[in-house]
Parts: C-alpha cells; structure tokens; sequence
C-alpha cells in the first residue's frame, strides 16, 4: 500500500469520577500527537542523534476521530484482563474492529500495579482489539502525569497494535524484536536516559517509541518498525488489511 493510510479511531471512556472523564480537548490533543508522531512531524524528532539520523521513519499513518464513547461506572480501577472491552462486564464493546482502531480511556492496572495502557496485538480475537489508555497519561492536557503528559503512551501502545515488539525483545541481549535496525537491547530504559547509552556491544536507540523513556525522551520509530508495521495493511495476509480495502 501506497501514501498515507487513514485510521478511525473510535474513544470508550469509563469515568469514576470528572477527571478520568476526558474532554473532548483531550481526546483531541491525543489525536493532534499521533498525527505528528506517525507522520515524522513531531517537532522534537530533531533531537535524534546523527547515528540514528538516517534510520528515522515516517509511518504515513493519519488518524481521524470517528465517535466517542462515555459511560459513568462506580469501578474506579479496571484490571488489565480485558473487561473493559465488555458492556456486559461493565465496560464499552468494542465498534467494528476491522474498521476502527478502539480506544479504551480507563485507570488501569496489572498485579496491583498501575499502567500507564496495554494493547493487543494483531492476529487476536476482534471483540479485545485495540488499546487501553490511562486518563492520566492520555493526550497532552488534561489531568496528566508531568513524564507522561506527551501523548506518547498511545503512540507506544498503537505501536504494539501495529505489531511492533519493545525495543529490547522483552529479554536480554540477543533476543530480537524482528526489527533489524533498532540495536540490539537488554532492558527498557527509563526516565531520560543519556546520550550515548551503551549495551549489548552498540549504542542503544532509548529514544525510540518503543522503549520506556519517558514522554520528552522518545520521539522516533525506525524505517525498520515502519516496514513491519505498514506490511499488516498491505500484505494480502496483513491483519490490519480491512483498514484499506
Ligand atoms: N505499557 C507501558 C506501561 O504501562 C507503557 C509505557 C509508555 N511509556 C511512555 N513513556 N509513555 O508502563
Ligand atoms: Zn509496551
Ligand atoms: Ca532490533
């Protein structure tokens, strides 16, 4: 598939109380992020260091608001089990997911911990597809917290829904995230790691979407993550083949 691919996007938003319910500024301010970030132009990608200069992609991927979704629940924290995905469980069912990527704007959290969102991705079961999002790490305004108020939380998330593994291949050194121009990694990095960051014998690309830097400190997919991403759209067998057909 050629040029840019549209992307419609659908919000469910479950609020327990009036932060976690997101304005539709919010909704938009997100929607403005993923609009720089999958079309290189967010302003900050000036920051890649040159040895990654020439690996920057541009993911030609546009992402329009279709409709959003709210309902008032007594649950404040969901468990990252899917439930939310369930009306019958409490949550919003999924909106045709073969033709809108779904949005679940929620608190959220895994073993007790909170997260900052989780995603499914390509090749599951249709009624769970799409990303979760924590209000507090959602967009760009809004109650949000200070190293993730960029909007990049989704990004991260959509990236894993397009198929693309974390930088480091979830294992150390050697275990590989099919991408061959992200340098091999042993662990996420975290808050805003210095430049250069060395393991595995190379320096490590911890400003990619894909690590666990912070907001202000990742700005960057490679044309690696872009090719592997895009093949889900334009590959006969892609998953995400509906979105253009
Ligand atoms: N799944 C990760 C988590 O919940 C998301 C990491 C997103 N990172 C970021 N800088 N926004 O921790
Ligand atoms: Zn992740
Ligand atoms: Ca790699």
């Amino acid at each position: 598939y050629q040029g840019t691919i549209t992307i419609p996007v659908i919000v469910n938003v479950l609020y327990s109380n009036p932060s976690e319910n997101v304005s539709d500024a919010q909704i938009a301010s997100q929607i403005a992020v993923l609009n720089q970030d999958f079309n290189r132009r967010n302003p900050d990608v000036t920051l890649t260091p040159s040895l990654f200069k020439g690996r920057v992609g541009d993911m030609q991927m546009n992402f329009v608001l279709a409709g959003v979704n709210r309902k008032a629940s007594n649950q404040a924290v969901w468990q990252a089990d899917d439930s939310m995905k369930f009306s019958a469980l409490g949550g919003i069912d999924v909106t045709q997911p073969d033709k809108y990527l779904n949005m679940w704007v929620c608190r959220i959290e895994d073993s007790g911990y909170e997260l900052l969102g989780y995603a499914q991705f390509p090749g599951f079961p249709p009624e769970t597809d799409g990303v979760v999002i924590n209000p507090r790490s959602f967009g760009t305004i809004g109650q949000l917290y200070p190293e993730y108020n960029k909007g990049r939380t989704a990004t991260h998330e959509i990236g894993h829904w397009l198929s693309l593994q974390h930088i480091w291949g979830d294992g150390p050194c050697g275990v590989d995230d099919y991408v061959r121009d992200t340098p091999d990694s042993d662990s996420p990095n975290f808050g805003c790691p210095a430049y250069p960051t060395k393991a595995c014998g190379g320096t490590l690309m911890t400003m990619n979407f894909m690590d666990y830097s912070d907001d202000p400190c990742m700005y960057m997919f490679s044309r690696g993550q872009v090719t592997r991403s895009r093949w889900m759209f334009s590959s006969p067998y892609g998953p995400r083949q509906s979105f253009v057909a």
